[in-house]
């Protein structure tokens, strides 16, 4: 990646550039609903270049209480510079936060598409290991595939 991305928790003043960026993930109101209560919850990171939005990232306990990634995007102009990970590696970190405060175990979930072919490759080179597939979620032939990585203190994820 380069230097001059910045990564930042994301603020209620971020939340209209974040469900702006040109990215289809959920339909518009339920992207913001997720957006705004991340913000609020201080689960959203939003990765800078410059001023210029290049994504974010938002995540939860709403996994089986489990911290799971809700929305990764990273602008079509930013992508493949690594961003996605650094967003994800800043995940990692807040989850293991989490984790040794509440006396969780370390571990971050997280699903895509099955014909999400980029994102699943990005999963694997961060250490990410098949958890599963859940049909009916997506339209049919496409299952949403579960990712799971456990986060170990001594052996930082993946660059
Ligand atoms: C998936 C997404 C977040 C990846 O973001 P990104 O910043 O481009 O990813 P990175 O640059 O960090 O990629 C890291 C590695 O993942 C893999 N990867 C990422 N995107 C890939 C793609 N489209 N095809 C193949 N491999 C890919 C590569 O190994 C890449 O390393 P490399 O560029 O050195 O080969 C981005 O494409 C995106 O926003 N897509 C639309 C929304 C989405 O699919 N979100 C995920 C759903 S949970």
């Amino acid at each position: 990646m380069t230097g001059i991305v910045r990564i930042a928790p994301a603020t209620a003043g971020d939340v209209a550039a974040l469900c702006a960026l040109d990215v289809p993930l959920v339909k518009r109101d339920r992207q913001e609903a997720i957006v705004r209560e991340s913000v609020r919850d201080g689960t959203a990171f939003a990765a800078w270049d410059g001023d210029a939005l290049a994504g974010y990232v938002t995540w939860d306990l709403g996994f089986f209480a489990r911290p799971f990634v809700r929305l990764l995007a990273v602008a079509r102009t930013h992508r493949r510079r690594g961003i996605g990970a650094a967003l994800l590696r800043r995940v990692e970190e807040a989850a293991l936060e989490t984790a040794r405060a509440r006396a969780l175990l370390p571990e971050l979930f997280v699903s895509t598409e099955g014909i999400n072919a980029g994102m699943q490759a990005l999963l694997a080179r961060a250490g990410y290991a098949p958890s599963g597939s859940i049909d009916n979620v997506n339209e049919p032939g496409n299952p949403e595939l579960v990712y799971h990585r456990l986060l170990d203190e001594g052996s930082g994820p993946a660059s």
